[in-house]
């Protein structure tokens, strides 16, 4: 069986041979993502793993498709990148990998609140400068506030729970079932209008689908509490970016923290240190002191990345055997 992975690193090399030792299948990493220049790579490849900013159009899925692949094996839990109705129709098979450490993301999220609160980025720039002072360094308590959890899925059940640990009390929006072990936590479910009036600190956990794209937007961030502070682990399309830096200026959205951006592909997972930032938007987002921007990183833990080899792999096996899982549907209800 030979695979190729399209933009790959180091870290997926590493990761993916190591797990091939149990699979022994012929895999070639390249480095240049995925679009229709470059889909002629694919020429020969029986199986396509793309990752999340690659281009998977329709396109890309009939030039692989002609080219003899039979089967695209995403490293990742979302596919809103994949022309799901094109691969359909060309019975080209899309696998995913549904659930790995859901920790790392949550943890992330976790991560960015405190370091927005207590203005971590800041204190540390200031130590190392020999500047010990306080002053523009006052934080909140976590403790007794309100956090609002959109999507209660694998991932924001894990961000609920540690959230809770802090003494926060817990509100969540998520059209499908309630979440027992949340509510056990003592979480309530509300409209998504009542969460964002009523929570101190908002985190977006669930798929981008077209229901979700924009789902905050200028209206949206209107409606939260003034001064409060938004979370995005989940998607960059969940939020329109351009509307953040209005929020930001007039002091309605009080901290910002993004690990995915509307218009990360071709700019996150690349050093582009060497040339000036073009866009504008996100150029702006960085110059505020109360944004914290991480090139989509939340899944970067040493678990999750042994995880998503395994699963990717065996996704793989399970399909040459006759048996696929991890299969993304169509119509798909979930991320
Ligand atoms: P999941 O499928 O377990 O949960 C998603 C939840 O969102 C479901 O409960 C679903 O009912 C809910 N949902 C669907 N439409 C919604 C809507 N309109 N409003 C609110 N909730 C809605 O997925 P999981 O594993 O928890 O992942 C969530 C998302 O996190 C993924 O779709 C992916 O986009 C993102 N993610 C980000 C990573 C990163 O590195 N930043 C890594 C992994 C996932």
């Amino acid at each position: 069986m030979r695979m190729i992975l399209f933009s790959s690193r180091q870290y997926d090399r590493d990761t993916f041979s190591e797990a091939n030792a149990s699979f022994h299948y012929e895999l070639h990493f390249q480095e240049s993502s995925l679009d229709s220049e470059t889909a002629i790579l694919a020429h020969g490849y029986d199986v396509v793993c793309p990752f999340v900013n690659d281009t998977v159009d329709a396109a890309v899925l009939e030039q692989l498709h002609a080219g003899g692949t039979r089967l695209i094996a995403l490293r990742s839990a979302g596919f809103n990148h994949v022309e799901l109705a094109a691969a359909a129709r060309l019975d080209l098979p899309v696998l995913h990998v549904p659930a790995y450490s859901p920790h790392a993301v949550a943890e992330h999220a976790v991560g960015l609140i405190l370091a927005l609160n207590r203005r971590l980025p800041r204190a540390v720039a200031r130590t190392r400068e020999g500047d010990f002072s306080l002053t523009g360094l006052l934080g909140f308590d976590l403790h007794g506030k309100t956090v609002g959890i959109v999507g209660t899925g694998v991932i924001g059940r894990t961000f609920g729970r540690i959230m809770a640990g802090f003494g926060m009390q817990a509100i969540a929006y998520d059209p499908g079932s309630p979440a027992a072990e949340l509510l056990a936590l003592g979480a309530q479910y509300v409209p998504l209008d009542t969460l964002l009036g009523s929570a101190d600190i908002v985190s977006l956990h669930c798929p981008l689908v077209p229901a979700t794209y924009h789902m905050i937007d200028a209206a949206a961030l209107a409606k939260m509490k003034r001064g409060a502070m938004l979370i995005n682990t989940g998607r960059g399309g969940l939020v329109e970016s351009n509307a953040l830096v209005g929020a930001l200026k007039s002091g309605q959205l009080g901290h910002l923290g993004l690990d995915v951006y509307e218009e990360e592909g071709g700019l996150f997972f690349e050093d582009h240190s060497d040339t000036p930032l073009l866009d504008d938007v996100l150029a702006r987002l960085l110059m505020f002191p109360n944004v914290i921007v991480t090139a989509h990183q939340a899944f970067f833990t040493r678990e999750a990345m042994n995880e998503i080899a395994q699963t990717t792999l065996g996704n793989v096996k399970a399909w040459c055997d006759g048996a696929p899982v991890n299969v993304v549907r169509h119509a798909p209800a979930r991320g």
